[in-house]
């Protein structure tokens, strides 16, 4: 088979600031080996997240100059309504700045001291405004998904039975059902159409309402398309409202699959919720036709939406991180497999087998990969989950480091590279050390903390 090329060209480049090894440690060191701390111009390759990092297509940025800006009834927003409507139909679409804003505003209804919602794998800051709002948010993942090694095709699926067993036990303290497609804290995996279905199913026979967030929902319909039975031959736009079909309601960060640099919304069958929506919307983002964003970022996210859909794009933008595993795998570097729709996980604790959890395995490789390729990545460990709410430290489940590749920047070349660098990296791998931490903030450490390599 051919190579899957990037099926777009280039027309406006911004360039990379070439650094030296020499130059990078010394950026690490003033940075304290937290590379939230670096400046992005001294980043080669930047796979901090794939959020709000898109490249934008020409189209979107004509779009952009046809934002209005008005501050009711936009037609912007008109625009921004009828393309999230034509994927996902529901009644109502209440625009955000942000993922995490639609998810306050649905928490700050739906949470509350004592209830109780389930999901697959709560992103961080789902589970944040869950538990802000006094409530707890529950994992029900199938087993699959815990296991880095675990070969399947949809292991973000929920475990069936467990939420069956759930809601049996917790009826009156479940608000809502929630499911992340792709799940993202548990390795960028899908959920599988039938898997979303039963969610549904299971949901409404308990008369919960069933809401998913839908960050990288193109994405888990090409992964469906692709591995699931009797799907191959639908368009995946037919996929994407079939996924969105049982639901009641989705949260959504257009930073994800809308390729846009900012947004999000809520969106709501029922009347009396959404009315409570927006009142609380117009409390903390704004009027509900514009809700946090400018006019041009409504636009923006119309025809990005218009855009994920492609299904060149996607079987490219799958195949990117595919190429990454393969060749990682090839070289021994463990990774969650398979890969996953927007990043690739690489499994610290299990390559630097010699630096024990509390050494931070995750933190010491993605330092290598910045003073050794001036490559960004994301520790997903004991620096993020370690510290316990009494105070106390554990090594979290897994030390992973994220390559989350941001959509239509990089073209295989960088991919080539960031490969290169563990190969450079594997070589030196057994001195790499641990650090220690000599300052954390009271929550959210891996943000701001302060580390330092450990002697050798
Ligand atoms: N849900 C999921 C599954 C996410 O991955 C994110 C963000 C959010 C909700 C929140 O959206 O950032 O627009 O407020 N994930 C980013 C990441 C930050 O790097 O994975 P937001």
């Amino acid at each position: 088979m051919k190579t899957i090329i990037e099926p777009f060209r280039i027309k406006s480049v911004e360039p990379i600031r070439m650094t030296t090894r020499p130059e990078r440690r010394a950026m690490l060191e003033a940075a304290h080996f937290n590379l939230f701390g670096l400046h992005s111009d001294d980043v080669l390759i930047d796979l901090l997240t794939d959020s709000g990092t898109s490249a934008m297509s020409a189209r979107q940025w004509a779009a952009i100059m046809q934002g209005d800006e008005s501050y009711a009834g936009s037609p912007s927003f008109a625009r921004f309504e009828a393309a999230v409507r034509n994927l996902a139909p529901f009644k109502h679409i209440i625009p955000t700045h942000q993922g995490r804003a639609a998810e306050a505003i649905l928490f700050h209804l739906l949470g509350g001291p004592g209830r109780k919602i389930p999901s697959n794998t709560h992103f961080d800051t789902t589970r944040g405004n869950i538990e802000a709002s006094g409530a707890e948010a529950v994992d029900l993942v199938i087993a699959e998904g815990r296991d880095p090694a675990a070969d399947h095709p949809f292991k973000g699926n929920m475990d069936i039975a467990a939420l069956a067993a759930f809601l049996e036990a917790n009826a009156d303290a479940v608000p809502c059902v929630m499911l992340t497609v792709t799940n993202n804290a548990g390795g960028g995996q899908p959920v599988s159409l039938a898997n979303i279905e039963a969610v549904a199913d299971l949901a409404h026979r308990y008369g919960k309402p069933f809401i998913i967030d839908g960050c990288r929902f193109a994405e888990n319909a090409w992964f469906i398309k692709c591995r699931e039975l009797g799907q191959a031959a639908r368009p995946v736009i037919d996929i994407v409202r079939s996924m969105f079909a049982r639901a009641d309601g989705m949260t959504m960060s257009a930073k994800k699959d809308a390729f846009a640099n900012i947004g999000g919304w809520l969106a709501l069958n029922d009347d009396a919720l959404a009315a409570s929506a927006r009142v609380r919307l117009i409390q903390t983002e704004g009027f509900p036709t514009y809700g946090g964003l400018a006019g041009r970022d409504l636009d923006a996210i119309a025809q990005g939406l218009s855009e994920i859909v492609d299904e060149d794009y996607l079987a490219y933008r799958i195949r990117t991180n595919a190429y990454i595993g393969e060749r990682l795998t090839a070289l021994g570097v463990p990774i969650v497999r398979p890969t996953g729709g927007h990043a690739v996980f690489v499994d610290a604790r299990g390559w630097l087998s010699h630096v024990p959890p509390l050494h931070y395995p995750g933190q010491a490789l993605a330092c290598a990969l910045y003073e050794i390729g001036g490559v960004r990545s994301c520790e997903i460990g004991t620096v993020m989950f370690g510290r316990a709410r009494d105070g106390a430290e554990h090594p979290a489940a897994m030390d992973l480091v994220r390559l989350a590749m941001p959509r239509r920047v990089y073209t295989q070349s960088h991919a080539d590279y960031v490969v290169e660098t563990f190969e450079e990296i594997a070589a030196v791998k057994d001195d790499l050390r641990g650090l220690r931490i000599t300052w954390e903030p009271p929550m959210m450490r891996h943000f701001t903390a302060k580390f330092e390599p450990l002697p050798a």
